[in-house]
């Protein structure tokens, strides 16, 4: 094609992102409907209740005039994320989402050949926002124990070391990182440390607060998990307001919707409902982590997230076949065997008790099908 000429080479390179079947195509596939689907694959919040959802988004959504643009400085939405995490509006950028904070601080740090230090197994837009900029992504391998080889990243700095991204608590292995370590890495490093905390409401505690006391420290927030919707994209970044000021700069205008930025104030308000829920989480976490674990053929990691990670310790048994086995059942688990240290390793949503109880079940079922 002649346009491939045109195309950077970075981008005919790249091979793009996989995520799991998605559940509607699966209940098709299965002659289901989309409710008989198990969606544990995406770390989506599943006990928050649909229609308290939607009567938020009502609420909010009758405020609204969608013909005119958002508010390009989403200034009422910043005012109440930062009196909510206790931090100044100026020190907050608004994103579609985590992610798009994560290309928007590629944007801004990443020249060509610059390097990025990532801690793997972990997230993989990582990865993908470094190398769409033609920067170098290292991986430095977390210890066996998935705690961060602190001197291996502070020895693998180079001058050209621009980020080095923290995932804590981290995706996939569940595990937060002490704050000794996220301390070194912060004051030893002298380079900018995104602490990426999309999961940090379901964890023992976050580090926002840290952003007054070290410049190149920015703690990355997502919507999607804790305060429920992913489906409306919206997640920001906090940093020290001369930092904050730069990378807003590069911010294009009306990056996050109407819809988003109204949710923000309904949602604050509702924080004792929402908190509950995140206790709801933290409780089916202990319950589904101790049946897997009386299960002998799996072995559950402990998880300060709203997942747990999973490895299959049946012998011969692949966690790739249990995953397919699950998906005959409408159940979407996602497979992570291919990461290092995630050999034969399943990522598993906690839902509320009857969809936990289900996959239980669905489980047991395989396993006394499959004996060998
Ligand atoms: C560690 C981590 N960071 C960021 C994101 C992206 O979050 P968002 O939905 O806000 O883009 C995810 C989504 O799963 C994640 O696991």
């Amino acid at each position: 094609m002649k346009n491939e000429k045109l195309v950077r080479g970075i981008v005919s390179s790249f091979k793009p992102y996989q995520g799991e079947i998605n559940p509607d195509e699966l209940a098709k596939k299965l002659g289901l409907t989309t409710e008989d689907i198990l969606p544990l694959h995406a770390n989506e919040n599943l006990i928050i209740e649909k229609e308290w959802l939607l009567g938020k988004v009502s609420e909010a959504i009758s405020t609204l005039d969608f013909r005119s643009y958002p508010d390009p400085e989403t200034i009422e939405a910043r005012d109440i994320i930062a009196e909510h995490f206790g931090i100044e509006s100026s020190e907050i950028v608004l994103g579609n989402g985590a992610d798009e904070i994560l290309d928007i601080l590629a944007k801004v740090f990443i020249d060509p050949g610059c390097e990025t230090l990532i801690l793997e197994p972990t997230f993989g837009i990582y990865y993908t926002c470094t190398l769409l900029l033609n920067g170098k992504p290292k991986g430095i391998l977390l210890n066996e124990d998935f705690s961060p080889n602190v001197d291996a990243v502070l020895d693998a700095l180079t001058p050209k070391t621009r980020i080095i991204f923290v995932c804590s608590p981290n995706n996939p292995t569940g595990n937060q990182y002490t704050k000794e370590d996220v301390r070194r890495l912060v004051e030893e490093s002298g380079c900018i440390v995104a602490v990426d905390e999309a999961y940090a409401d379901f964890a023992d505690y976050t580090l926002i607060d840290w952003i007054h006391k070290y410049e190149n420290l920015i703690i990355i927030r997502s919507f999607s998990k804790s305060f429920g919707i992913a489906g409306l994209r919206i997640g920001f970044a906090a940093a020290n307001s001369t930092l904050a000021e730069t990378i807003r700069k590069t911010v294009f205008p009306y990056n996050v919707n109407k819809l988003a930025q109204k949710m923000i104030p309904v949602l604050v308000k509702s924080w004792d409902y929402l908190s509950q829920k995140i206790s709801e989480v933290k409780k089916e976490r202990e319950f589904l982590y101790n049946q897997l674990a009386k299960n002998g053929n799996l072995k559950p990691y402990p998880s300060q997230t709203n997942f747990l990670l999973v490895k299959v310790v049946k012998p011969n048994y692949a966690a790739k076949s249990l995953q397919s086995r699950l998906l005959d059942k409408g159940i979407l688990v996602r497979d992570r065997s291919d990461l290092p240290l995630l050999d034969n390793c399943l990522r598993i949503t906690i839902g509320p008790r009857t969809v936990n109880q289900r996959l239980l079940e669905c489980i047991k079922e395989i396993f006394s099908e499959d004996k060998t």
